[in-house]
């Protein structure tokens, strides 16, 4: 975890996040060596934080890039990342999308319906090219995540439904600019039991044998991302346990000579070495409660507001006795808040507060609600 003197950070305006490369590399490397010792193959998920000296880490460790849009392929491309390590997911590519992407020669499309199939065909027909497809399917097991980042029960929107391939099965064998050449699954994200990968293994298993029995041999199994992080002692495990992840999936999934296994990972990689630093701005007592008022707010880490999660909030510039605040930003919003009743040293207007585990899903998914600043990224080595 993050471990900075407080004189080095009262350097910087806040709110900032801060991100610490030096843990970035060991979480890498660890995830590296570990899916190494079974030749597996991982895409770092864009979308948990593209800022470029994190893709750069990404690139330098080997890892491909998993997108989920046109921009997010142009961050790759630009920030190195060859065309043939790139897959391109997402229920709603546009037109314009799915033209760069081919443009590009990307390795792989993960197709989520049959009609986007036929657009895909479409598009690479009027290019002359084939495009190499995994299908997406959804496989209807329940990742006992937040119902928000839970994407593989049928009532999802995604990925093609079971009962649905048998149809799609035959429409590929019309599509001549399309080429099968694997299945994605991807079950929901902050997953922590692992028996839930056990759960989509097993799935895994079954949908191979349906593509045998319908004499479809298939390159690649990808099995998507959404190993979850310890959101409430990140300093304990700072580094994801890579190695039963991996392990699980090498004892469970069956494979047939020759096929390749994908991961995406975002979360597990890059969550714990972002922390949001913030200032405190006032301290104001409420009817039930004392308010923690500070200058950052859900614009900057919507996570709290949008999946009531939790991450784990300190006072870096006091130790003084324990008392309890509901902290909250600035933000004209009642879920504008990070904790509620949280034990805090006793809390002063210029106290420094780091909120933790902050690095996937946070600075990519701020906005500029309130007309708020951006706030800025500060790369500690
Ligand atoms: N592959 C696909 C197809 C995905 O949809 C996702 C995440 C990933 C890989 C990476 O999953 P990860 O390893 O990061 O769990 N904003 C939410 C998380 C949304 C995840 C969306 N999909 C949050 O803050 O918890």
């Amino acid at each position: 975890m993050l471990d900075l003197n407080l004189a080095e950070l009262q350097q910087h305006p806040t709110p900032f996040y801060a991100y610490d490369l030096n843990l970035l590399r060991q979480t890498l490397q660890a995830a590296k060596h570990e899916a190494a010792k079974y030749d597996y193959h991982v895409h770092y998920a864009l979308k948990a934080n593209s800022n470029a000296p994190l893709l750069d880490q990404m690139r330098e460790h080997g890892f491909g890039a998993d997108c989920v849009s046109g921009n997010e392929v142009k961050a790759a491309i630009a920030n190195g990342f060859a065309p043939e390590e790139i897959v391109f997911a997402g229920v709603g590519k546009s037109d314009e999308e799915i033209n760069y992407a081919l443009d590009q020669g990307i390795f792989c499309f993960n197709c989520e319906s049959s009609h986007e199939l036929e657009v895909l065909n479409d598009l690479a027909e009027q290019k002359g090219q084939v495009a190499r497809i995994a299908l997406r399917i959804n496989p209807n097991v329940n990742a006992n995540t937040h119902k928000y980042i839970t994407t593989g029960l049928e009532e999802n929107k995604f990925g093609i439904n079971a009962w649905e391939l048998e149809r799609v099965l035959a429409q590929l064998q019309t599509l001549r600019h399309i080429e099968l050449i694997g299945i994605h699954f991807h079950i929901g994200s902050q997953i922590t039991d692992l028996t839930v990968f056990r759960n989509l293994c097993t799935r895994v298993n079954e949908f191979q044998e349906w593509f045998l029995a319908h004499n479809i041999q298939l390159q690649h199994i990808n099995v998507g991302g959404g190993l979850g992080v310890d959101y409430y002692h990140p300093e304990q495990q700072p580094v994801p346990d890579f190695e039963s992840y991996f392990a699980l999936f090498h004892k469970f999934l069956e494979l047939r000579p020759g096929q390749e296994v994908h991961f995406e990972l975002g979360r597990a990689l890059v969550a714990q070495c972002g922390t949001l630093i913030s200032k405190v701005l006032y301290i104001k007592n409420g009817q039930n409660t004392n308010f923690a008022i500070l200058d950052a707010g859900m614009t900057e880490l919507i996570r709290p507001a949008l999946y009531q999660s939790y991450h784990k909030i300190e006072n870096l510039s006091s130790a003084k006795a324990e008392v309890r605040y509901d902290v909250v930003g600035p933000i004209c919003e009642s879920s504008d808040c990070f904790g509620k009743a949280v034990l805090l040293p006793e809390t002063n207007r210029g106290d420094l507060i780091a909120i933790r585990t902050a690095g996937a899903y946070g600075e990519v998914m701020s906005s500029a609600y309130n007309l708020r600043d951006k706030a800025k990224a500060v790369y500690f080595q």
